[in-house]
C-alpha cells in the first residue's frame, strides 16, 4: 500500500493558549488582522476582548457568520479584508466561524465571488492571507482541514470545498473556550468527532497514520462525550474532546469524509438539523453496512475499541445518541414521499462515493424510510 502524510499547520494546545494569538501572529510576521467570529462571541464580548489583548496587531472584527454560512458571508467577509487592507485573518468559533475566514482569507485576494468555486469543481486559487484558527466547539476539525464546508442557500446547495491554501498557519486549540458550549452543542458536535474519526477510518482513501489517530479519537469520544455533556464544567472531559476534535480532524482531512456526511447535507440544507447531528443520524446506519468491508478492518477497528463486533460498536453508537438527546429518527418531520425522494437525491454527493462499500439509491431510499 502505498501513501502520503501532510500536515502543515502548526497545533498549539493547551487550557490559556488563546492569550498566544499576539505572539503567534507576530511569529507569522503578521500585522493589521481582522478578527472573524460569530454573533455569540460579539455578544459575549469575547471577540472585542481578543482584539483589546493583542496590543493592535488586531485591528477588526467581523461578528456575522452564521451557522452553515452563507457564501454571501464569505464575499462580504472578503470584501472587509480588501476594504482595510488586512494582513492576516484570525478566527474564532466553530466550524462556520473557521470555514466562512478560510474561504474568505483566499477569495479575497482575487476579483472572484466564491461562487466561483463552491460545488463547481473550479480549483481554488492557491495564494491566501495567513490564518490563525481559534475553534471553540469540538468539533469540526476544520482548525486542521483543507476544507471549508459552504451553503448557498439560495440555491439550495452545501458543499465542502477543498484547497491546500485552506491550510490555517497557525491552530490555537485552548479548551476553556468550549466551556460555554450549551449540551445541545456539545452533543453535536461531539457526535461529529466521532463521525470524522469513523468515516476517516473507513473511507476508501484511509491510510495508516491516519487510522492511528481516529483510533485515538474514537477512544476519547466514547470515554469522554457522556461526561462533558453531562456536566459541562467537566475540565478533563472537554479537555479530552478538545483533543479528540483535533486529532480527528486530523484522521479525515486526506482520506476525506464519507456516506454520513453525504448525507448530512439534505437533512441541515432542507430540515434545518445542526451539522454533527444530521452525521450522526446515520453513523450506525453505515457502521453496519461498512463492517465487511475490506477484509473486515472495521471488525480489528471496533475491537481494539473494546467491542465485540462492529454491530456491538454501532449498538454503542445509537445508544450514546439517545443519551444526549440527539435524533435517532426524523419521525417527528412526518416526511412525504416526495420529500424523503429529495433526501435520496441530493445525498448523492461526492462524499457518498469515498464509501467502502458502494451505496445504491436503494439502499438510501431504505433507509430514508425507515428512519422517518
Ligand atoms: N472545515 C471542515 O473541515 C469541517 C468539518 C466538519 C464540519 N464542518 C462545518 O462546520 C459547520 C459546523 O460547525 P460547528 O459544529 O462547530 O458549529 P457552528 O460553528 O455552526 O456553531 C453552532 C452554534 O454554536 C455556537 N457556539 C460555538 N461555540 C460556542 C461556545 N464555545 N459557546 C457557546 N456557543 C458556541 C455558535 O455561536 C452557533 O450558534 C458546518 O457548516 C459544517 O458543515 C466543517
Ligand atoms: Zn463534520
Amino acid at each position: 500500500m502505498n501513501w502520503e502524510y501532510l500536515q502543515p499547520v502548526v497545533i498549539k494546545f493547551g487550557c490559556g493558549i488563546r492569550k498566544e494569538i499576539k505572539a503567534a501572529a507576530e511569529a507569522l510576521g503578521c500585522e493589521n488582522g481582522l478578527l472573524v467570529s460569530d454573533p455569540f462571541f460579539v455578544s459575549s464580548g469575547l471577540a472585542e476582548q481578543l482584539v483589546s489583548e493583542s496590543d493592535g496587531i488586531l485591528t477588526g472584527i467581523f461578528g456575522e457568520v452564521s451557522p452553515n454560512p452563507d457564501v454571501t458571508e464569505v464575499d462580504a467577509c472578503a470584501k472587509v479584508i480588501k476594504e482595510k487592507g488586512h494582513g492576516f485573518v484570525v478566527a474564532l468559533g466553530g466550524g462556520s466561524a473557521l470555514d466562512c475566514a478560510k474561504a474568505a482569507a483566499s477569495i479575497c485576494l482575487t476579483d472572484d465571488s466564491i461562487r466561483k468555486y463552491h460545488g463547481t469543481g473550479e480549483a481554488m486559487p492557491k495564494e491566501h492571507l495567513p490564518l490563525i484558527a481559534v475553534p471553540t466547539t469540538a468539533g469540526t476539525g476544520s482548525e486542521v482541514t483543507c476544507v471549508s464546508v459552504l451553503t448557498d442557500h439560495a440555491n439550495g446547495k452545501k458543499s465542502p470545498i477543498v484547497s491546500d491554501g485552506f491550510y490555517p498557519a497557525v491552530a490555537m486549540i485552548d479548551p476553556e473556550l468550549t466551556y460555554s458550549m450549551p449540551p445541545k452543542v456539545t452533543a453535536s458536535t461531539g457526535i461529529d468527532v466521532l463521525c470524522h474519526a469513523l468515516e476517516g477510518f473507513w473511507s476508501k482513501g484511509h491510510q495508516p497514520v491516519c487510522d492511528a489517530l481516529a483510533l485515538h479519537a474514537c477512544k476519547l469520544v466514547f470515554t469522554y462525550l457522556k461526561r462533558a455533556y453531562t456536566d459541562g464544567s467537566d475540565k478533563e472531559a472537554r479537555e479530552k474532546m478538545a483533543e479528540a476534535s483535533v486529532i480527528a480532524g486530523m484522521a479525515f482531512t486526506l482520506p476525506k469524509t464519507t456516506a454520513s456526511h453525504a448525507c448530512s447535507f439534505p437533512l441541515t440544507n432542507l430540515h434545518h438539523i445542526p451539522h454533527g447531528e444530521a452525521c450522526g443520524l446515520t453513523l450506525d446506519y453505515f457502521a453496519r453496512i461498512n463492517a465487511g468491508a475490506e477484509n473486515g478492518r472495521l471488525q480489528k477497528f471496533a475491537e481494539e475499541l473494546g467491542f465485540e463486533s462492529v454491530e456491538k460498536m454501532a449498538d454503542a453508537i445509537y445508544q450514546l445518541k439517545k443519551e444526549l438527546g440527539l435524533r435517532t429518527d426524523l419521525k417527528d418531520l412526518s416526511l412525504t414521499e416526495d420529500e424523503i425522494a429529495e433526501l435520496v437525491r441530493i445525498s448523492r454527493h461526492p462524499n457518498l462515493y469515498n464509501n467502502p462499500v458502494e451505496i445504491t439509491d436503494e439502499m438510501l431510499s431504505k433507509m430514508y424510510h425507515q428512519l422517518a
